[in-house]
């Protein structure tokens, strides 16, 4: 969480790095700020408000140096004291940090002990005290910041621009750093797409490494032996020009109704790239697909699919809860990890911990130059473009389509794989184009009022019921719980009550019958029924309304969960939540 920015070239430092941090505000977008050097002097602003070249910023001197932070508050909260850049007393330096330091507390105690004044409630400001504290120790910036940052405990990133020389330091400690070498000018950024408008070539920063940035050129040092490195630059595929909301309104309808493309993007694979994946599958003891909120439902979809297409021994594992796997973890066993971001800090850490047992990695990330993508053995990219609102639907949906070719693939039927997806492409685009949106849009006004809804799944639609349930309480923030139909007796049948709304999700399979029993229950406890799915099941007898979405038989279940997206979004739409950037969140999940 938190972006982080900086920039030394030729343009209008002020508006280069307003424009990055927008594209960075995914990560966090309680509060942000810049910083900028001129003449020897930095001149900063830092703001809760939306970010925007606003006039204040439009008042800040010309500069062609500087460096900006967009915030996810994690220590104090949100306000214009906490946002960064912190600078030092004597407004020589300033710093931007994108992690937490786990032992802030005891450092804090340290300063407060020596009488340092602190005045935010920031672990960041404490970074800024102790370099200043270790500077007044006759060592020079580079080596205070070098010093300090060995004693911050936890994933940590920082960014330190340095008024004496015009340089920007940084160092990589586990949250995500990435250079971009234009002509005459290097970015230096959490991610690629903040500064993809105007490079291609990139550097990843690894960690324990520093960077020092100045006009025109940069030195890599690894922190581990102080070396000087060699770095490896790598190019881009793609120029992320423009990227804008289009004729929507919003990042989130515009990236539902993408769907009908990236499902065909996803498929952009051939025998040969699934070839040695495919192959590692076969041989692997079991596979465990991992990942976190979103990318762990679709985990559990793909583990569905390689048991029950491809006969695989096949486990979802949710990355944040793999401790209590490690003991049963084989070195031959298989990881899969789904990330978005590619910077997930669960993730990383599971598959870290995966590593040292000996298990090979295989990933599927959307974002390019990302630390999961760096520790898999097999690197699968999801192709979804760039996802902006925080709630994730396209790549969950890609992250579908690829498990299922790839369960395809390992029983010899790629090409059939990839005719499935196509034409539910095709057919996607004509459910996008029809009066649907419209009538989900009316059901969605039924909902307004509703404070607890239920979703009801089972085998293949079971984890499209947590997915749909998730997308639902994320925007609207109403309380809507998806759950195996198989649970409803056991229990959670005593919520039902007159009025209360449950969906219920249907594929042509051998489970629907089972679900068309459950929604005859709860029907009969005076419940309002809204079923998704295939056609053969709208029944007016059991259905107060139902949506019937694309596909047949196993494929369905990933175009089931789209009109939980829909309905996620007409919903708070008409609750006027903030559709892009909900309460709370943000889309890449650094810290723990
Ligand atoms: C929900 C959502 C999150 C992410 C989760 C993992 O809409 O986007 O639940 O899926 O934080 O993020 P990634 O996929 O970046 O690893």
């Amino acid at each position: 969480m938190c972006g982080i920015f900086g920039y030394i070239g030729k343009r209008d430092a002020k508006r280069i790095i307003v424009e990055g941090l927008k594209r960075l505000e995914y990560r966090g977008y309680d509060s942000w700020g810049i910083a900028l050097l001129e003449k020897g002097k930095i001149h900063q602003y830092r703001d809760i408000s939306e970010i925007s070249t606003n006039k204040r910023i439009l008042d800040l001197p010309c500069s062609n140096i500087g460096i900006g932070h967009t915030r996810w508050a994690t220590h104090g909260g949100v306000s214009k004291k906490n946002a960064h850049p912190h600078i030092s007393l004597t407004k020589d330096f300033t710093l931007v940090q994108n992690g937490i330091v786990e032992n802030f507390e005891d450092l804090k105690k340290d300063l407060i002990a020596k009488h340092v004044t602190i005045k935010s409630e920031t672990d960041t400001e404490i970074i800024v005290r102790l370099i200043e504290e270790a500077r007044n120790k006759e060592k020079n910036l580079k080596e205070s910041i070098i010093s300090v940052f060995e004693r911050l405990k936890g994933r940590n990133t920082i960014a330190v621009l340095d008024s004496k020389n015009g340089k920007i330091y940084a160092i990589r400690n586990g949250s995500p750093l990435i250079l971009g070498i234009g002509k005459e000018e290097i970015f230096l950024a959490s991610d690629t797409l903040s500064f993809s408008p105007y490079c291609k070539n990139i550097v990843v920063v690894d960690n324990l490494e520093m960077v020092e940035i100045e006009h025109n050129s940069f030195k890599v040092t690894d922190l581990t032996n102080s070396k000087v490195k060699n770095v490896t630059v790598t190019k881009l595929k793609y120029l992320y020009e423009d990227i804008d909301k289009g004729e929507y309104k919003h990042y989130m309808l515009k990236e539902i109704v993408e769907q009908s493309n990236t499902f065909i993007n996803a498929i952009a694979y051939s025998e040969k790239d699934l070839q040695s994946l495919s192959k590692s599958i076969k041989q692997s003891s079991r596979v465990y697909i991992i990942g976190a909120g979103t990318a762990g439902f679709a985990a559990g979809q793909i583990a569905y699919f390689l048991r029950n297409i491809g006969g695989i021994d096949a486990q979802d594992l949710r990355s944040y809860e793999f401790a209590s796997y490690l003991p049963i973890v084989k070195p031959t066993d298989l990881i899969v990890a789904l990330s978005q971001s590619g910077e997930t800090a669960d993730t990383i850490e599971a598959l870290e911990e995966l590593k040292k047992k000996g298990c090979k990695i295989a990933s599927l990330v959307n974002m390019l130059g990302t630390t999961i993508s760096r520790l898999s053995d097999y690197q699968f990219f999801s192709n979804a473009g760039p996802e902006i609102c925080v709630a994730s639907t396209k790549v969950f949906t890609s992250q579908c389509v690829w498990g299922y070719i790839l369960a395809k693939n390992i029983v010899g039927d790629l090409k059939g794989g990839k005719r499935e997806i196509l034409t539910l492409a095709k057919e996607l685009k004509t459910f996008f184009s029809s009066k649907n949106l419209s009538s989900i849009d009316e059901i969605s006004k039924k909902l307004v009022k509703q404070e607890h809804m239920f979703i009801l799944g089972k085998g293949q639609n079971f984890n499209i019921a947590l997915e749909g349930s998730l997308k639902i309480k994320e925007i609207s923030y109403k309380h809507v719980e998806g759950f195996a139909a198989g649970e409803l007796k056991h229990g959670v049948i005593a919520l039902i009550e007159k009025g209360t709304v449950v969906f219920g999700i249907l594929s042509n399979d051998r489970d629907s019958k089972d679900i068309l029993s459950a929604m005859e229950q709860v029907k009969a406890r005076g419940a309002f029924t809204i079923g998704i799915g295939d056609k053969k099941f709208k029944k007016k007898d059991v259905f107060d309304r139902y949506i019937v979405t694309p596909g047949r038989d196993i494929a369905s279940s990933i175009t089931n969960v789209i009109p939980f997206q829909l309905i996620s979004y007409y919903l708070s739409v008409r609750l006027g939540n903030n559709i892009d950037k909900p309460r709370n969140l943000a889309k890449s999940v650094t810290v723990k």
